[in-house]
């Protein structure tokens, strides 16, 4: 072998050992450029797995807010309908919402988790829209949970604007984030046959949907039109800046006659992540 020959060689080795460029995905979901090692094999396939799991991760978040948003345009029967074609959509949209909560400061299931341990334990609580029915497993009272899918024996599956409570039944009725279907007017006119007299009626909404700035309704014009079906408000705890929390009693018969002028709800559309 000649001096060139060997040089060339040399040559030839070195530039195998340099490090190659490879494309990832930034934090942001762009490619970016970065600089592996290629003898860095187990480097090189947990970056891979990395990049793997975050587009997984963004393909479920979009499958959320898809989903997110059918349950925010349709009526109870619908999403009831929606969710009995592939129960698994169900589990997809609670794992982004739990996903979307975990960057809330507070969460208002917790504020009324904490209300109803400040009353005696023998109120009947119905939760209307219950998710994970993580209300029942934290209070001693006796609670039905009720949402479109039961993945729980103990969770009650049905469009909340028909369910299967007795009349005056129920001492609290809760709506946690939950008044998502366009005829949530029924939810509430159904919460009113099981409530008791004077039974509580606690609701929870997200902030920017009682924003009349940004498209919201006039939050008091909500509250009217839940006095004219039969309730009186108590309190509304506006000071939270994710959520609005609206305390109402149970006052008399439904108001079937009257036509009760209620406020448009626009949807809740999570930001991407
Ligand atoms: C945003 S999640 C809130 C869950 C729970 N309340 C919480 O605070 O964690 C709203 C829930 O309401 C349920 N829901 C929406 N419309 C419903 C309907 N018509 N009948 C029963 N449940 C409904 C959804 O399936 C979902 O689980």
């Amino acid at each position: 072998m000649t001096e060139d020959q060997r040089r060339s060689r040399k040559r030839k080795r070195g530039k195998s050992h340099k490090k190659k460029k490879t494309a990832v995905a930034s934090p942001d979901g762009g490619a970016a450029t970065t600089s592996l090692p290629v003898s860095a094999s187990s480097n090189k396939s947990s970056l891979k797995s990395s990049f793997l799991d975050k587009m997984r991760a963004r393909l479920s978040g979009g499958h959320f807010r898809m989903i997110n948003e059918k349950l925010y345009t349709c009526t109870g029967d619908e999403a009831l309908d929606y969710f009995k074609e592939d129960p698994a959509l169900f589990n997809v949209y609670h794992a982004g919402y739990q996903e979307q909560m975990s960057h809330w400061p507070e969460q208002p299931n917790d504020i009324i988790i904490k209300w109803i341990k400040d009353h005696i334990p023998s109120l009947v609580v119905a939760d209307f829209g219950c998710g994970d029915a993580r209300l029942a497993r934290s209070v001693k009272n006796k609670v039905f949970s009720i949402d479109l899918v039961s993945n729980d024996p103990s969770v009650i599956a049905c469009d909340m604007s028909n369910t299967p409570l007795e009349t005056s039944s129920i001492d609290v009725a809760v709506f946690c984030l939950s008044l998502m279907g366009i005829n949530f007017p029924n939810y509430l006119k159904e919460a009113h046959r099981v409530l008791k007299p004077h039974g509580w009626l606690l609701i929870a909404e997200v902030k920017s949907r009682f924003d009349p700035t940004t498209g919201g309704a006039d939050p008091n014009k909500f509250v009217k039109a839940i006095c004219e079906l039969g309730f009186t408000c108590q309190s509304k705890d506006f000071s939270n800046k994710m959520f609005l929390l609206f305390y109402f009693k149970k006052k008399e018969k439904l108001n079937a006659r009257k036509l009760i002028e209620w406020p448009e709800l626009k949807p809740c559309l999570y930001k991407r992540r």
